[in-house]
């Protein structure tokens, strides 16, 4: 085995571009706050990376996703469909708007919400009434479906795209994990009505903290613009007719953001490398399953994650502390959402994959600067532990 002199992180922030030029830049420039050239140069290049015309930084990815569903109409007593397989802070968004999550369960291939299930509960549990779905159990209007695309890799996302045609129903995409990662040749996160990124610190790229909301829709985007600017209707004067939130993102995050999305290829190429890597090793170990791309995606590999059979699931929280003890940051997959006491009175439907995923799962170390021989303590510090 690979002798481990540090430990290996999960994923940390891989600084080696312009980042300190720009951030001396606002220094100097005086530029420090939610004001600056950075923050609508971010937004434009962010736009212009993905390919839609509007985008609005944020302060932060659940920020970004709680101002998306308000524009999306989301309102207090509403019903948002949304995966029980996902980080706490999409379904989050949705009880800070006064909404409701409804729980539906993933799909083997991509671990994105089940396309089957959703239309099912909307042809079974929903009927169409005044142009609205209205819940026949909760009597609630369902407005909106917040897909995720989970672990870099892109959610079966026409399948939703095509409910939201045939319901008066909006579709905004937590697309927090996937940045660069591509739908059918698309690039996965460009189709909702909104669309919501993260730049946490262990995300694609960083701006030390960050999120943006891009959309198609000019008038969406100035929505977002006001809700995130306290609602603040005048330029000069302070004028308000909403609430609103302080949710912009600051000049020195956005500059940091900028000399990160510089490097988002050789970004994506060493996330892809390790995805390689890992897959190349594991792949034909018996009992372990690698989660890799379907054959209409092209995943991000945000952070490149294993199955163990179902056979040895009880041996992955062994698992998971051997490897830490060992100094190798493997991760556990998303628990579920209905499993969290605070949402354990919610609505689900139909879940049956997702605690199977959650049970089997981990998630291996992925940084953008993880070193060859990292990558090779990683492998044999998982062979080891699974003897
Ligand atoms: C799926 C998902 N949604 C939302 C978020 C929230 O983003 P942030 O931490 O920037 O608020 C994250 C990551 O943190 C995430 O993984």
């Amino acid at each position: 085995m690979t002798e481990l002199r540090r430990l290996i992180p999960n994923a940390v922030p891989h600084l080696a571009g312009n980042e300190w030029k720009y951030l001396k830049e606002c220094l100097d420039t005086n530029w420090v706050s939610s004001a600056g050239p950075f923050v609508p140069r971010f937004e434009r290049e962010m736009a212009a990376c993905l390919g839609v015309p509007h985008a609005v930084a944020t302060v932060n990815g659940t920020a970004a996703l709680h101002v998306a569903l308000r524009a999306a109409g989301v309102e207090p007593g509403d019903e948002v469909l949304v995966p029980t397989f996902t980080f706490v802070a999409t379904v989050n968004a949705i009880v800070y708007c006064g909404a409701h999550p409804v729980f539906m369960d993933s799909e083997a291939v991509s671990w994105g919400m089940d396309p089957e299930k959703t239309a099912d509960f909307l042809a079974r549990e929903c009927l169409v009434k005044d142009g609205r779905v209205v819940n026949r159990g909760t009597g609630r209007v369902v407005r909106a479906l917040l897909p995720v695309h989970l672990y870099g890799h892109p959610c079966d996302v026409d399948p939703l795209l095509d409910l939201c045609r045939r319901y008066p129903i909006a579709l905004v995409e937590d697309s927090a994990e996937a940045l660069g990662a591509e739908y059918r040749g698309r690039r996965a996160g460009a189709d909702g009505l909104l669309s919501c990124l993260s730049f946490n610190g262990n995300k694609i790229i960083t701006a030390g903290g960050g999120g943006m909301v891009l959309t198609r829709d000019a008038g969406l985007a100035a929505r977002v613009r006001s809700l995130t600017t306290q609602a603040r209707g005048d330029a000069l004067e302070f004028v308000h007719d909403e609430v609103g939130f302080n949710y912009r993102l600051s000049n020195l995050h956005a500059a940091l953001g900028v000399a990160q999305l510089e490097q988002l290829p050789a970004f994506l190429a060493s996330k892809r490398a390790t995805a390689a890597f890992y897959q190349e090793a594991l792949g034909g170990v018996e009992g372990l399953h690698v989660f890799t791309e379907a054959p209409w995606a092209r995943s991000s590999y945000w952070m490149p994650s294993v199955l163990l059979d179902e056979a040895r699931s009880r041996d992955v929280r062994a698992l998971l502390r051997g490897l830490n003890a060992d100094g190798i940051q493997a991760r556990p997959l998303w628990r579920p959402l209905h499993l969290q006491p605070v949402f354990h009175l919610a609505q689900t439907y139909r879940l049956e994959l997702a605690e199977r995923l959650y049970a089997r799962g981990l998630s291996l170390p992925c940084s953008v600067g993880i070193s060859h021989d990292e990558r090779q303590a990683v492998v044999d510090g998982l062979l080891a532990r699974l003897g």
